[in-house]
């Protein structure tokens, strides 16, 4: 039986995962404290010794990484934090894996890049992250790269019904005011935390199926499909959210639309992060539902989550 060892546990996409995963075989979800776990293997980005270690314990087939340093902002003022669990874990991980024959699924991001133009990024493209985030993410996915049997998606601007995240924020901020203003100079694509590990599925079945499937190991750009900006998705939670009988403080010409040097915060955001995803479907036989689908879905759920309480 196949065997996954799985990183990131608690996050929107290691939920998604340890779910989604499920059907290829025996999954151990680490997060990154071991009360959880009874054999007291370690989950934790911070002690690279204790990953290679359960790395080498467990003898998985595939390792999924969804941990990471997220928190992009803070990343600024605590880099080494940053680096740690974004690239040196990572690293770790690869050698690890490379030791043992195993494939190592990691996610990367959007702000790998500069944000420059207004086409979305293909796989090649020159990268150059604005952030400290994006610069340690690049490090990571760079070190993941040395495993020759390794699959690493880049995303943008993801959310679920567990964890925080724009559309969440957008329902609590529209509940509590009367106004509201958005960015309205960045473009991307929201992506569900369940595509993601969905797509990740999908993958690790197709490399795991043969001697064909080493042939589809690389870096691709894993986002739903269509773009918007975060002006645009906050119209879109707001519409659906009152279709579904939310009571919302903020009337709908009540959100206003603002550049991103009207809201300044500690990391520098790109402004384009679309991302071209041709490669995952054509490598893949997959077909990226448009954004919105997502998060309606995501919606409809946190409303009776809502309504329960
Ligand atoms: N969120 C986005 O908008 C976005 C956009 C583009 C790409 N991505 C990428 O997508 C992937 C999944 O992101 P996500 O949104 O699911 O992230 P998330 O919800 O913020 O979850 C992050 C996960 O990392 C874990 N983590 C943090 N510090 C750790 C440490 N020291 N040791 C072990 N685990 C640690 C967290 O566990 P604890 O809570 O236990 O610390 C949590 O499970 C990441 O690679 C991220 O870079 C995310």
């Amino acid at each position: 039986m196949t065997k996954i060892l799985l990183f990131g546990r608690t996050g929107q996409v290691g939920w998604e995962l340890q779910r989604a995963l499920g059907v290829l075989g025996e999954v151990v979800a680490l997060g990154s404290d071991a009360a959880h776990n009874p054999q007291l293997w370690c989950g934790d980005f911070t002690n690279v010794e204790g990953l290679v270690q359960t790395v080498y314990a467990v003898q998985p087939d595939v390792i999924v990484n969804a941990a990471a340093h997220t928190a992009v902002d803070k990343a600024e003022s605590e880099p080494e934090l940053a680096r740690q669990i974004n690239a040196f874990a990572p690293a770790a991980l690869a050698q690890a894996a490379i030791k043992i024959g195993a494939w190592l699924v990691h996610y990367s991001t959007d702000y790998v890049f500069d944000g420059s133009g207004a086409q979305p990024w293909r796989e090649g493209d020159a990268t150059g992250p604005l952030n400290v985030y994006g610069q340690t993410k690049l490090e990571g996915e760079q070190a993941v790269a040395t495993c020759p049997r390794h699959l690493i998606l880049r995303t943008s601007w993801v959310y679920g019904a567990r964890g925080g995240n724009f559309a969440k924020t957008m329902l609590r901020l529209g509940q509590e005011r009367e106004k509201l203003s958005v960015i309205a100079d960045q473009f991307g694509a929201p992506t569900s935390a369940e595509l993601l590990a969905d797509v990740a599925a999908h993958a690790i079945r197709t490399v795991l199926a043969g001697p064909q499937g080493a042939q589809h190991a690389g870096l691709y750009h894993c986002v739903a499909s269509g773009e918007t900006s975060w002006h645009g998705y906050a119209g879109y939670v707001f519409d659906q959210a009152r279709a579904l009988g939310w009571k919302l403080k903020v009337a709908p010409d009540a959100v206003a639309a603002i550049p991103t040097s009207s809201y300044p915060t500690p990391a520098r955001r790109p402004l384009n992060s679309r991302l071209d995803t041709r490669a995952l479907q054509a490598a893949f036989g997959l077909t990226l539902p448009p954004w919105q689908q997502g998060v309606q879905r995501m919606l409809q759920e946190i409303t009776g989550e809502a309504q329960k309480t």
